[in-house]
Parts: structure tokens; sequence; C-alpha cells
């Protein structure tokens, strides 16, 4: 391992995903270290998700190389990755359907082996997210902001080292969407968490990532130049 290299730092080289024919992304290579937030945005199709599954170990990719602390995790599968510190949240929601809030917190935490400490440092999310007064109420009968925020908690209580985000604020109001602004910084300052965020929304891309990548044309954009991007972006959607 390389010394310098930290612990959770989550490093991609030279990554690349087709599926037959179809070139989704080519020779991507960043590193994103602990307690950073990488920004991933691009049009729909252009292999957001993909690379989400390449990193966490639902999809191989065609070439390249995920590290993981230094250590070689390509193709490791999900279980082995998750248990690794890899943990992902879903576009659709995430939860445990038929089962209470309570026992959402305690499975996630059980199956990650994190049983002891499932409800350590999560009270104030869960008052904040409005989640404190339902714990006994089934997930899936719960409003779809709700659902999303306890799909986020749930990777909380995982204790990941690197967290990557499919698009967390999708389907949510805009007031909901600041709840998934407290979440990431929770992740990012109380577990030190890398975190990869995918979404579409513009604004909290540019509230909560230092540095975005744009995989439409495969770049690690800086903050300072993301602005003329983004403004094409937005002039698209308008
Ligand atoms: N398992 C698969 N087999 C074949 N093609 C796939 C597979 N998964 C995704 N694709 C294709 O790869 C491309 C990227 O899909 P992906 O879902 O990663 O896009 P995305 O950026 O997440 O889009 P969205 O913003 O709509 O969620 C699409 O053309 C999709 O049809
Ligand atoms: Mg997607």
């Amino acid at each position: 391992m390389n010394p310098t290299t930290l612990d959770g730092e989550l490093q991609l080289i030279g990554v690349s995903k087709r599926f037959g024919g179809l070139r989704v992304f080519h020779d991507l290579s960043l590193t994103i270290l602990p307690g950073e937030v990488l920004g991933v945005i691009g049009p729909n199709g252009a292999g957001k998700t993909t690379l989400i599954n390449v990193i966490c170990g639902k999809l191989v990719p065609s070439a390249g190389r995920v590290l993981l602390g230094g250590k070689d995790i390509t193709g490791v599968p999900l279980h082995a990755a998750s248990r690794a510190g890899l943990i992902r949240s879903f576009q659709q929601t995430n939860t445990f359907r038929s089962a209470s809030v309570r026992e959402n917190i305690a499975r996630a935490a059980r199956f990650s082996g994190h049983h002891r400490d499932a409800w350590t440092g999560i009270a104030r999310m869960l008052e904040e997210f409005e989640l404190a007064p339902r714990l006994d109420e089934q997930s899936d009968k719960l409003p779809y902001g709700l659902q999303k925020m306890l799909g986020l908690v749930l990777t909380y209580v995982t204790r990941p080292k690197v967290l990557l985000l499919d698009e967390p604020a999708a389907g949510l109001e805009l007031g909901e969407r600041k709840r998934v602004d407290a979440f990431v910084r929770y992740a990012q300052t109380e577990l030190g968490c890398s975190v990869m965020i995918v979404e579409h929304d513009m604004d909290l891309v540019r509230r909560l990532c230092p540095k975005i990548l744009v995989l439409d044309a495969g770049r690690v954009l800086a903050a300072d130049v993301i602005d003329a991007y983004v403004g094409t972006v937005d002039e698209e959607a308008a």
C-alpha cells in the first residue's frame, strides 16, 4: 500500500465500462479523500448509476481498478465491498418495506455488524428528518420524502467509509432537499466519509460539492470552472 494513502480513501484508476458496443465511460480516474464530497452530474443515461454500480461491486468494470484505502477492490462482490465500508443508496428508496422504521434501523445495523451502536449519533438526525415520532410506523407507509430520508439514515448506521448516493434528492420537495444537505454534512463531519453524490439538482450540487465530475465528458472539473458547465446545463433544462 502507498504510505500516503488514507484509510477510507476511494480511488478510481483508468476505469472503463461498456455494455457490448455501448461505451458508457472510458478511462476515468479520480480520488475522493475522507471527508470530501464529489458531485457527479450528467444527462439521463450518461452512466452515473453505472459508475456507482462499478464502484460498489455490483458490476465489473471493463478496464481499470477501484481502490479503497489503497486496497484493490475491483470486482469484489457487493457484500464484500459493503463489509469493507463501501455503502450506496438507491435512486429509488432502499428500505425494508414492510418493517417499521425502528426495525429498519436495527436490521441495517445488524447486517453491517454495528448492532451495538445502531442508535449512536442518529437521535438528532431522526428528530430533524421528522422520523423520531414515527419509529413504529411501517416504512413503506411513510410519505415518499421520509422514506428517502430513512434510506439515508440506514446507510449512516452501517458506519460507511465511502458513501455513494444515487440521486438522494430525487422526488423531494424543495424544503426536504435541505435535509439531504444536513445528512451529507453529518456523514462528512461525524463519520469522515468519502462521499460521492449523483444528482440532477444543480443547486444541491453547488451547495455540497467543491469538486464535480461531469460524466458526459469524463472530466473532473474544479469548483471554479464548474459554473461555465453548469450554466449550459441550466440553459438546456430551461
Ligand atoms: N445492465 C445493463 N446492461 C446494458 N446496458 C445498461 C445496463 N445498465 C445501464 N445500461 C445502459 O448504460 C447507459 C447508462 O445508464 P445509467 O443508468 O448508468 O445512466 P444514468 O446516468 O444513471 O441515468 P439517469 O440520470 O436516468 O439515472 C444507458 O444507456 C443504459 O441504458
Ligand atoms: Mg441513474
